[in-house]
């Protein structure tokens, strides 16, 4: 299992709690986790990256015990990349490929082992000839590549993808899919991602977790869970918002 977590409790000062949650992640395959604005995707994935501290239960990331030790936290941690909903929350420095050298260079690796995995990580998402820019200057789209980038540099197995397609044109969102999915194939990486967006949950995920108020409602085939009457109440659907179009129009 790539993750593996067991009975999660975790509760923020001002009341929100994540409620006995377990999920399992399968090596190498595309993970869902949804929901509606609110429901904890984002904070579901801070615990599962040691950014934020549980109050009971198990997190395993490839086997590994997630504890608040630093030396084994860091251990685990180095197998996840974790990347941002919002890239510039991400990047900062003055070249993106100083920015995206940052962590190899920080393995303390040898120079020109840093210099290979810059090239490589940003030709695998498209930005090679954007190195000397800098990240300010760049689309949203840019920017989340290169924050991608930035992450792959360390050579991670799991990869968490908080919201990876919102504010993207289709046209960056079917280049985005392409290099993850390339990603998954070539370098066998996994894909844990949130979405509030139906059309990814049903034809891109294997698996999904859907979340209300902190708790899970339903694990396992998105298809399944798309029907499943609870979370329909939940989510909504198409259908609805085609009804309701289709109900307007016949009215003018
Ligand atoms: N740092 C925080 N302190 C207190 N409450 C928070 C914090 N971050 C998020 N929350 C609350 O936790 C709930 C879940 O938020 P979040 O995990 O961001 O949901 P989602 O990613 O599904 O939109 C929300 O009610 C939000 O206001
Ligand atoms: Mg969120």
């Amino acid at each position: 299992m790539a993750v593996d977590v067991e009975n999660l409790n975790f509760s923020y000062k001002n009341g929100f709690s994540v409620q006995d949650l377990s999920l399992k992640i399968e090596e190498n395959s595309i993970y869902a986790l949804t929901g509606n604005n609110g429901s904890g995707k984002t904070t579901l994935l801070k615990l599962l990256v040691g950014l934020l501290k549980p109050k009971s239960g198990t997190i395993k990331i490839f086997d590994e015990v997630l504890t608040r030790n630093r030396k084994q936290l860091w251990k685990v941690r180095q197998k996840i990349g974790f990347l941002f909903q919002n890239p510039d929350d991400q990047l900062f420095a003055p070249t993106i490929e100083e920015d995206v050298g940052f962590g190899a260079r920080n393995l303390k690796l040898e120079q020109e082992e840093v210099k290979e995995r810059v090239e490589w990580a940003l030709k695998a998402v498209n930005l090679f000839d954007y190195k000397e820019y800098s990240p300010f200057n760049l689309s949203w789209g840019q920017k989340k590549r290169a924050s991608l980038a930035g992450l792959l540099v360390m050579n991670p197995k799991l990869l968490i993808l908080d919201e990876p397609f919102a504010n993207l044109d289709f046209k960056s969102i079917y280049s985005h899919l392409e290099i993850f999915e390339k990603l998954r194939k070539e370098e066998r990486m996994t894909i844990l991602f949130t979405t509030h967006n139906l059309f990814f949950v049903e034809n891109w995920a294997e698996k999904i977790l859907v979340l209300n108020s902190g708790k899970g409602i339903f694990e396992g085939d998105p298809k399944e869970g798309l029907n499943h009457p609870e979370v329909k109440k939940i989510l909504g659907s198409y259908d609805e918002i085609h009804k309701l179009i289709q109900k307007n129009q016949e009215k003018d």
